[in-house]
């Protein structure tokens, strides 16, 4: 797809992978909504973005735990853009590793409505708009824990298994539409993450946030004929 002019969503656009995602495409001329929690930080990547090229940038203030929000937040950037070609849902949190019956119930609860009921509720509500362009994407950044087990990441495994398996079935339903699906499965990125959550890692050693986002822009740049459908990335 020809990136130059497009508008995109990108969810949890604010930090992180997100926000150098928005930073890449801002550089390839795309029209940009970027979501996020923090308007501060909102407002130094609108900033950035429009000094890296993106031809029109807006920020909104969008939990993708309230359903009302995201609804709202939808229909506000269709009508703000007049149509939305690409949404990257990107948005997601962490909970410290360790056995189920450590996590609380506030964070199983934020963690799978965050990473995965956010996420299709926001898809469908943007769905119908993509169908209607000429050349769409949803891309979903999900997590090597979408793909493999690994001890004390139950709950935030279970979200990015289901956005797997939710990435793939869109796929199958939207092959008629035109809409192209695809979902980034990459493991440890050098974001601040973990940090959130009270986790130490190693971070120094992991993937950067700006090679992960030119991974993304090689995807959604494909011609029509070649769409990269997944795409894993390990250390
Ligand atoms: N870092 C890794 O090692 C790694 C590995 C595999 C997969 N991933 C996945 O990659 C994605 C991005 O992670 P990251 O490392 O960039 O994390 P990050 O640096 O912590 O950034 C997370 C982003 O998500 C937003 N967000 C969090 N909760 C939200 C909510 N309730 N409503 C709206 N926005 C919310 C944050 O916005 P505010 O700050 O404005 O709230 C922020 O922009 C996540 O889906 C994560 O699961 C990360």
């Amino acid at each position: 797809m020809q990136l130059s002019g497009k508008t995109v969503i990108v969810t949890g656009g604010s930090d992180g992978i997100g926000r150098h995602i928005c930073l890449k495409l801002a550089a390839e001329g795309c029209r940009l909504a970027v979501l996020g929690r923090n308007s501060d930080r909102l407002a130094a990547v609108v900033q950035e973005s429009r000094d890296a090229g993106a031809l029109q940038v807006r920020s909104y203030v969008c939990d993708m735990a309230d359903a009302q929000a995201i609804a709202a937040t939808a229909k506000a950037v269709e009508e703000d853009f007049d149509g939305v070609d690409i949404l990257i849902n990107n948005a997601g949190i962490w909970h410290k590793a360790g056995p189920l019956d450590t996590i609380t119930d506030e964070m199983l609860v934020a963690t799978v409505q965050t990473n995965l009921t956010g996420l299709m509720q926001l898809t469908r509500a943007v769905l119908p708009g993509l169908r209607r362009r000429d050349a769409a994407a949803i891309l979903n950044v999900s997590s090597k824990s979408g793909v493999v087990a690994q001890a004390g990441q139950s709950v935030y495994t279970a979200t990015k298994y289901g956005v797997r398996g939710f990435t793939d079935v869109l796929k199958e339903d939207e092959a008629a539409s035109g809409v192209r699906v695809a979902g980034l499965y990459q493991s440890g990125t050098n974001t601040g993450m973990f940090a959130k959550a009270g986790e130490e890692v190693p971070n120094h050693i992991f993937t950067e946030p700006e090679d992960l986002a030119d991974v993304v822009v090689f995807m959604l740049s494909r011609p029509a004929k070649l769409w990269m459908h997944e795409v894993r990335i390990e250390l």
